[in-house]
């Protein structure tokens, strides 16, 4: 089959295209031909060699795709050959075909295609986990999210809004803020430009936040413990801005605050089915209705996926990037979603 690969770690240019062996279908697994591969900012850290796959996970990149089972192993059940399915990998995603735990597969509905479903399972998961099964955020409790325009960030204002929650985000330009607020979002702070402390304190009429979902760390670490609510929980995700900060213990203690580090990528199997399950149990009805998507900003095919790589990398997607298989039409912009382009976020 083909994929994506590269010898040594570097920039963008070491990506290519070359034939490979086709990965097994061990007992509980299922082997999906790939329609769809979601491009993650972990995989660029993986590019650049600073994000090793975990011990038994592919070596090639990509942690979500969708397609079509054209095999299952021993014991799988409720899967069969020729269904429509999205999953959660440790790797292994930018290739024609792969293979993935049962439990870290969901069926595709209908109101989706292929090529969005490409793009959820490692955005919804991460920030359904993050906010919700460990930030604890309920209907009508107040999130403060960065990196709203992101494929996290894009996920995050659907998921609380569709849970009743109210979000203000932080995004690097305005109209990124402007698309943000017509995802759902009901504030937006250019984080260039204005302090998302004062944004935060306005949504929640004082009180601060519930929760913050944090991609940028040590830098905020100080303006989060102002923006938090009494007892809210700073769950923290991505290091963008690097990993250290001093911090006064003694506020975190006057506010009863709870700081979380979480990763989703290096869980067991068996962990990733249960946030899966979680989330289908939650959040099924919202996705058979179209109600949730995730923004496609535009397809590449698998050739250019050092352009796909450069984008991200330069800031210039909103949402997400998914790539292809075989050759197809270069960089088209939110392909297969219409539905979101319709809000204005594709
Ligand atoms: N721990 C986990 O399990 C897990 C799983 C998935 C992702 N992540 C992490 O979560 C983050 C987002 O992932 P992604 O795939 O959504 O990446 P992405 O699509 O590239 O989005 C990155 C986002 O970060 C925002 N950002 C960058 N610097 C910022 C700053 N100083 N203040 C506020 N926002 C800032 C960007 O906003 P603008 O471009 O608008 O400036 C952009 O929206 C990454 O750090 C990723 O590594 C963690």
């Amino acid at each position: 089959m083909q994929a994506v690969v590269f010898d040594a770690p570097g920039d963008e240019s070491v990506l290519r295209v070359d034939e490979v062996p086709s990965p097994d279908c061990g007992p509980g697994e299922v082997r999906i031909a790939v329609a769809a591969a979601g491009v993650n900012r972990a995989d660029l850290l993986q590019r650049r060699g600073h994000y090793p796959p975990p011990p038994g996970a592919s070596e090639i990149l990509g942690l979500e795709c969708a397609g079509s089972v054209l095999e299952v192993g021993r014991d799988v059940t409720g899967v069969a050959a020729g269904h429509r399915v999205m999953a959660l990998l440790t790797g292994g995603g930018y290739a024609e075909q792969a293979v993935a735990p049962s439990g870290c597969v969901i069926p595709v509905p209908d109101a989706l295609s292929e090529l969005e479903a490409g793009g959820l399972p490692e955005v919804f998961l991460t920030a359904f986990l993050n906010l919700f099964l460990l930030g604890g955020l309920e209907e009508g409790a107040t999130a403060l999210v960065h990196g709203g325009s992101g494929g996290v960030g894009t996920a995050a204002i659907q998921l609380a809004k569709a849970a009743g929650a109210r979000v203000v985000v932080t995004a690097g330009s305005d109209e990124r803020c402007r698309r943000c607020l017509e995802l759902g979002a009901e504030a937006a702070v250019n984080h260039r430009s204005q302090d998302f402390v004062a944004a935060a304190r306005e949504l929640s009429d004082g009180r601060g936040v519930d929760v913050v979902l944090d991609c940028v760390g040590g830098p905020y670490l100080e303006r989060h413990i102002e923006a938090l609510a009494v007892g809210g929980r700073l769950v923290v995700i991505g290091l963008q801005g690097g990993g250290h900060a001093e911090l006064d213990l003694a506020r975190l203690m006057r506010k009863r605050l709870t700081i979380v580090g979480s990763t989703l990528r290096a869980r067991p199997a068996a962990e990733k089915a249960e946030i899966i399950d979680a989330f289908s149990d939650r959040f099924t009805e919202p996705l058979a209705g179209g109600r949730l998507r995730p923004v496609i900003d535009r397809t590449f095919p698998f050739e250019q996926a050092a352009t796909a790589h450069r984008a991200l990398a330069g800031g210039e997607v909103f949402g997400k990037i998914v790539l292809v298989p075989g050759g197809g039409a270069e960089g088209q912009r939110g392909q297969g979603a219409e539905g979101t382009r319709g809000k204005g976020a594709g």
